[in-house]
């Protein structure tokens, strides 16, 4: 099987290269190493991508004919995205439309005449609801983004649909949920706890940390792309939350991490920020009822992991922090 994972040197992406090459896939990375926190951080993901035998090409999406690369793929994973939803404001937002919204539609183009394509896999996101309706929320509910990226994300699925439902290209969007682990992105939550409770710095807060997420561990979203490039029992066009069952407040977080970490945490609450919502939670019925696919890391266990990395990496000096 041979599989082409678009960003690549990103944080999902990397995680789901070596995941695909080590199950024995045959699998070429994409990335623009795009400037939204350091490229020493994508370089070290492309490091251990190269370690497990991932061809890695440096292009951009929106600048390169796509047919050529996509010629004899069984399954694209699409991870390539300007993600942050904070920052998806004003002069920002066009970042956000190119690489969201234009590149995903010249992707799915270029799919329609890609002949061994039998999957194409798109990662949206939870932040399509917004302030969701109900909790847990299902894929039917009322999308409604509360942020300009969230909009990108929700117009990037519905061209999935549009490209199943016209061209027959086999898409599955799967919504995930605040995703985290080892190498988790520098501009996140979790890497930014776990660093500064690492060095005793003080861990900043946007609001006042009652907010509730449905965290959702690396590995789980890894297996959650697999369980959909293998089923026979997803219809083209499918939309899937991949959640992690967590949903835990911030506050709640960090009384995992304090634990975890053996002594008191310095905690400064800020301003809450533009486009950051309240809740997330997500069903994850229907990706359990089409594939068998379930969360398996706890917070608690998941935390630990990210925690390890990051004191690991702090200690050798290896931890590229922006
Ligand atoms: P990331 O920034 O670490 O990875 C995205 C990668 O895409 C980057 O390495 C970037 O250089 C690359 N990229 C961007 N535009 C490109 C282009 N035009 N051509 C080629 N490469 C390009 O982000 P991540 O956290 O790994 O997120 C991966 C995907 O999952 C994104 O689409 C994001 O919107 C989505 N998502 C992430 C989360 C999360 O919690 N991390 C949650 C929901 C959805
Ligand atoms: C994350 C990703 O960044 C988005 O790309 C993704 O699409 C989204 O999940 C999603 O699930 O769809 P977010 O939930 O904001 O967005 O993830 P974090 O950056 O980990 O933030 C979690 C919470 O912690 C937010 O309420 C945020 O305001 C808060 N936070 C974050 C802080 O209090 N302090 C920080 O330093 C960083």
């Amino acid at each position: 099987m041979r599989a082409l994972v678009t960003g690549a040197a990103g944080f999902v992406g990397s995680h789901l290269a070596v995941r695909l090459a080590s199950d024995g896939w045959s699998v070429d990375g994409v990335d623009s190493f795009t400037d939204y926190y350091s490229r020493a951080r994508k370089e070290d993901n492309a490091a251990v991508l190269r370690a497990a035998g991932v061809r890695l090409l440096e292009l951009d999406l929106n600048t390169v004919p796509l047919e050529p690369l996509l010629a004899d793929v069984d399954v694209v994973f699409h991870q390539a995205g300007q993600p942050g939803v904070r920052k998806s404001w004003g002069d920002n937002f066009s970042t956000y439309t190119e690489a969201n919204v234009n590149a995903t539609q010249k992707l799915l183009e270029a799919a329609r005449s890609a002949k061994k394509l039998r999957r194409f896999v798109y990662a949206s996101s939870s932040s399509v609801y917004g302030d969701a309706e109900r909790f847990p929320t299902r894929e039917s509910d009322l999308p409604r983004p509360h942020s300009p990226y969230g909009v990108t994300k929700l117009a990037a699925e519905h061209l999935c649909v549009l490209y199943a439902r016209n061209f027959d290209v086999p898409t599955v969007s799967l919504r995930y949920f605040t995703v985290y682990g080892p190498r988790q992105r520098p501009d996140m939550a979790f890497t930014r706890f776990v660093t500064a409770a690492v060095e005793e710095s003080p861990i900043k807060i946007f609001g006042d940390g009652n907010q509730i997420r449905d965290f959702t561990y690396v590995e789980d979203v890894v297996s959650a792309n697999l369980a959909v490039a293998e089923s026979t029992r997803v219809a083209p066009g499918a939309v899937f939350n991949v959640a992690g069952g967590s949903s835990i407040s911030v506050n709640g977080v960090l009384g995992h991490i304090r634990e975890i970490h053996g002594s008191e945490l310095h905690v400064d609450y800020l301003p809450r920020v533009d486009g950051d919502v309240f809740r997330t939670g997500g069903s994850t019925a229907a990706i359990a009822e089409a594939t068998g696919w379930a969360p398996t890391v706890d917070i608690r266990e998941g935390l630990s992991r990210h925690y390890q990395w990051a004191a690991k990496g702090i200690a050798e000096g290896t931890l590229v922090r922006l």
